[in-house]
């Protein structure tokens, strides 16, 4: 599998919509991914779980991210998301969430390495694409289960690893150690992608040089700054116009409510206003004015009023959407309407 770029979209969960990874795409990265989706929700064909296995034609090279703990329905987890257009599978032993973690899935994998492995056999033999696992140091703080299990994982079958170098127990508080990644890579003879702390193309550099890692992976950096995804890969050194902003802002919203329908988007992209339009390109008031709008509809004509500029560029972007999308699953109609 060949990826263009050695820059990855990081897996959000609540962030990781299809607008988010084709605007990553757009932006220069060189493979996008999927929010954690669960096994156990694709097991019992839940409708919501389903709706996100929904691909798009200009989102590829994509990585469709599973969790679940149990080897047999990983696998037929894996053989739907392949069904459905991922040209990757990954496996998420990362997440820290109580929620994922009481189950046996997440990041409490990594200190039960023999079903860890059991896991991404059966994921691996399962499907003719290539299988990745992301992962954290470990559960507790100054843990290095990821420099024990990381080999065994590739022993089993992963064909990358992804590792964002903190505790479970850390959260996101702290920092990245990378110098745990460093190790990695030497341990392992597959591509490492390193996560967490990249917001530039220094660092992204810096942790590249550092590590020997064969790509970044950047997440809340990108959350509201497609940009930075451009700068990183030096091709952009300018901060966006308020009409770029506006445009992208927009047009987000626009296929999120495609996606998801107005009512789920209307709640989800309130996190959004804040993130595109701070970092003083809009005065704070201007967010709490769109947080408060009752409708969608109602925030994009409030946006465009204050940068009419942005009307041009929103109808260029909506001109290079795919037409006649793709959807390669059978799902319920409802989910086509916003389910
Ligand atoms: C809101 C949010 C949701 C996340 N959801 C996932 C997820 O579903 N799967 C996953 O593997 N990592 C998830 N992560 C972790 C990121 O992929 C990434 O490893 C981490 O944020 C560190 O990178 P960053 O410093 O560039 O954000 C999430 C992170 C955030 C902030």
């Amino acid at each position: 599998m060949e990826i263009p770029t050695r820059l990855v979209l990081a897996p959000m969960a609540g962030v990781s919509v299809q607008a988010f990874r084709r605007q990553g795409r757009r932006f220069g990265a060189g493979l996008v991914c999927s929010e954690m989706v669960s096994c156990a929700g694709i097991e019992h064909r839940n409708e919501r779980t389903l709706g996100y296995l929904r691909v798009a034609s200009d989102e590829h090279p994509l990585a469709i991210q599973i969790f679940g703990h149990e080897p047999r329905a990983m696998a037929e987890a894996a053989q739907l998301v392949v069904a459905a257009g991922a040209d990757l599978v990954d496996i998420n032993f990362g997440c820290p969430v109580r929620k994922v973690t009481k189950t046996g899935a997440g990041a409490t994998l990594l200190e039960d390495p023999d079903r860890a492995c059991r896991i991404v056999e059966a994921v691996a033999s399962a499907v003719d694409v290539p299988v990745s696992v992301k992962m954290r140091r470990g559960l507790r703080d100054g843990s290095r289960a990821c420099l024990d299990v990381g080999p065994r994982l590739v022993a089993a079958g992963a064909a990358s690893l992804t590792l964002h170098p903190r505790s479970a127990e850390q959260m996101y508080t702290g920092t990245a150690d990378h110098a745990l990644t460093a190790e990695l890579v030497s341990l392992v003879d597959v591509p490492v992608v390193a996560s967490g702390d990249i917001t530039s193309r220094k660092q992204a550099c810096a942790i590249l040089e550092r590590t020997g890692a064969a790509a970044v992976m950047v997440g809340r950096g990108v959350q509201g700054n497609p940009w930075v995804l451009a700068e990183i890969l030096g091709e952009a050194t300018e901060e966006p116009s308020r009409e770029e902003v506006v445009a992208e802002l927009v047009l987000f919203l626009r296929e999120t409510v495609r996606e998801l329908g107005e009512r789920r988007a209307h709640g989800f992209l309130k996190k959004f206003y804040g993130w595109y339009l701070g970092r003083g390109r809009f005065p704070r008031p201007f967010k709490q004015e769109l947080v408060q709008l009752e409708t969608t509809g109602e925030v994009e004509r409030r946006l465009i009023a204050a940068a009419p500029g942005a009307l041009p560029l929103i109808e260029e972007l909506e001109a290079e959407l795919p037409v006649g999308d793709s959807v390669l699953l059978e799902l319920p109609v409802s989910i086509y309407g916003g389910g």
